[in-house]
């Protein structure tokens, strides 16, 4: 899940890179390197830890050079170390390469050059293909771009990589399979390489998405030159950026985490607008329009996600099965891909994604594709992987969302499952137009609702002053809010380091229970609406176990209140709304709790934001 960035062209690559290393530090931070090329050597600059540490390396001295590569890693191989940090380089030290992903042959591939003299100096898969490329070019006496192709088709696994060679300041190949690789190309034919568009929007709008399987060549004199793995070439399809500067970067908040929890009002309105139509009483989504026979007539949706996004595909579930009537499977990507799961041609597969980059979702999608499955993706970042691997789908407008934490996302996700799930029951004649216009009218005055939500900041924050100190806490929900209970636990757990589970309310009698003492936060979800009673008494059996009750209540509510030790109130909404709005204080506990124990809400120990291995 490394970031890289490549520059050539007219001005000084140091800013450039490191800039761009930056923007991409949210999908790795384990450590940063960067090569360039100065007075006819390769000179490879390179750390442990974060962007900031490789410009402590550097030095006051910047390089002048016009070429070079930088790289942000996620280790899959090798501990995080200055020696396993890229770019790596050929045995000759002519040849320095970034990658992102996992060659998955690496092992046989190195045991046969080190058999042929090869010394390796790091534990990573990247340094063999580095190898392998000296090897092809030496063997082969093929150019560089020829040699990068030929040692790729002999690779398997996911690779987006740059290569740099010291004999040749005018030109970088780059190449990919399964990681995300774009090129920009700007005014004064300079050339920018990354992992996504956030390092190249500032100098160009006219990028290249690359194709899996495909090898570029970008040159000062030839300019951009593609061919596939067999050696065709390949006309570059040239598109414009709608990505805004100003969308990626912090507007005067401390962290990104915050930034994106306060602009739910904003992203969830974004998702709404252009799709709902009060007057008419109609969705429109083009993604269920264009295939509204299989929508119909579709026995089954199943649902593939990881992370938070599958918490979302669990709020959804309740969606399709209340207003549809459709049975729906909530997968994890991951246990779907490798246990030969049924899937039959008139299944629609609904694939969940806020980056539309991870590789578990990615593989479950290519194997529902091979059983015939229509194949409906809910993405937030445009152009991504897995918005081009499914055949329809509908866009989150979320904006970009940098914080590793997923917070608006996940808001947003909701939105549109939920229209999907309205629009789908209309065409299917389920549901009665009187409940969908209700429904579309709560949904349309969310963003005030989350307004609101969002003043109860100061007491969120006065509560996790209290509960920072704790090593456990239980989150419980039912129905609609019990993926609420499992995404409040996971972004605890994620950003802050505290053990955190979320419950079914009503299973925790059948275990859980025995962890409660009057140490235990138990964080409830207790809004008024179908299994409101039920909960109450979940909150008693906590009391009975002098359990501390953090609740989350409908506005005006007296019963939980005069039981909870704290409670955090939210509108009154429909209950199938209720994730969208309780979901907020959540969120905000868990950014204060993080914040509060020092830790690093955007960039949280371990994680990368889009998590681009299996
Ligand atoms: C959420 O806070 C996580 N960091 C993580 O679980 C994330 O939701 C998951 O990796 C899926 O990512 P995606 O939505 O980009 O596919
Ligand atoms: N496999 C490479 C490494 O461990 C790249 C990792 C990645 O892309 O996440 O260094």
């Amino acid at each position: 899940m490394c970031g890289i960035v490549g520059y050539l062209g007219n001005e000084p690559v140091y800013e450039k890179v490191i800039k761009g290393l930056s923007r991409l530090e949210y999908r790795g931070y384990d450590s940063a390197g960067m090569a360039y090329i100065e007075d006819g050597e390769l000179v490879v600059k390179k750390c442990k830890g974060k962007v900031v540490d490789l410009e402590n390396v550097v030095g006051s001295v910047k390089p002048l050079s016009h070429i070079g590569i930088g790289h942000t890693r996620w280790a899959t191989h090798g501990v995080p170390n200055d020696v396993n940090a890229h770019p790596h380089c050929s045995g000759d030290g002519s040849i320095a390469l970034i990658h992102n992903g996992i060659i998955e042959n690496y092992a046989s591939i190195k045991q046969e050059l080190m058999n042929r003299g090869h010394v390796f100096l790091s534990d990573t898969d990247t340094e063999v293909l580095v190898h392998l490329i000296e090897d092809v070019r030496n063997a082969e006496k093929v150019s560089l771009f020829e040699a990068v192709r030929l040692a790729l088709s002999e690779v398997h696994g996911a690779y987006a990589i740059v290569v740099l060679d010291k004999s040749n300041a005018d030109q970088l190949i780059v190449a990919k399979k399964s990681s995300p690789l774009v090129i920009g190309i700007g005014a004064q034919d300079d050339f920018y390489i990354a992992s996504d568009a956030t390092p190249i929007i500032e100098y160009t709008k006219n990028v290249v998405y690359l194709n899996d399987e495909e090898v570029a060549r970008v040159d000062r004199k030839t300019g951009l030159t593609i061919v596939n793995i067999d050696n065709q070439s390949q006309t570059p399809y040239i598109q414009a950026l709608e990505l805004k500067l100003e969308a990626i970067e912090k507007g005067g908040y401390d962290s990104f985490m915050l930034k994106e929890i306060h602009e739910q009002p904003r992203s969830i309105e974004d998702s709404i607008r252009g799709r709902v139509n009060l007057k008419t009483g109609l969705i429109k989504m083009s993604g269920i329009d264009e295939h509204e026979e299989r929508w119909k007539t579709a026995p089954r949706i199943l649902i593939v996600a990881c992370g938070t996004s599958w918490h979302a595909g669990l709020v959804a579930e309740y969606l399709f099965e209340d207003f549809a009537r459709i049975p729906v499977e909530v997968e994890y990507a991951s246990e779907f891909r490798y246990r030969n799961p049924i899937i039959y041609p008139t299944d629609i597969v609904i694939a969940i994604s806020q980056s539309g980059e991870t590789a578990d979702t990615l593989a479950a999608i290519e194997l529902a594709k091979e059983r015939g499955a229509l194949i409906f993706g809910v993405c937030n970042v445009v152009g991504s992987s897995i918005s081009r691997a499914t055949h329809c789908g509908a866009y989150t407008h979320a904006g970009p969302e940098i914080g590793v934490a997923s917070t608006k996302a996940f808001t947003a996700q909701v939105v549109v499952l939920y229209q999907i799930a309205l629009s789908v029951a209309q065409k299917r004649g389920v549901i009665s137009n009187e409940r969908t216009t209700r429904l579309m009218a709560e949904l349309g005055s969310l963003p005030l609702k989350v307004e609101q939500v969002l003043k109860t900041n100061a007491i969120t924050e006065a509560i996790a002053e209290i509960y920072q100190h704790c090593s456990n806490a239980l989150y419980l929900g039912r129905g609609y809010s019990f993926p609420v209970a499992l995404e409040g636990a996971l972004k605890l757990k994620e950003i802050s380091y505290i053990h955190a589970e979320g419950y079914p309310a009503a299973e925790m009698k059948h275990g859980p229970i025995a962890l409660i003492d009057e140490n235990m936060p138990v964080i409830v979800i207790a809004t008024e609406g179908a299994s409101y009673e039920k909960v109450v008494s979940n909150i008693q059996e906590v009391k009975a176990r002098k359990g501390q009750i953090i609740a989350i209540v409908t506005e005006g509510d007296k019963t939980v209140k005069g039981m909870a030790d704290h409670v955090i109130e939210i509108p009154r909404t429909d209950d199938s709304l209720v994730p969208i709005v309780s979901v907020i204080p959540l969120q905000l506990f868990s950014y204060h709790v993080a914040i509060m124990r020092g830790c690093n809400v955007d960039q949280p120990r371990n994680l990368a934001k889009s998590v681009t291995v299996e």
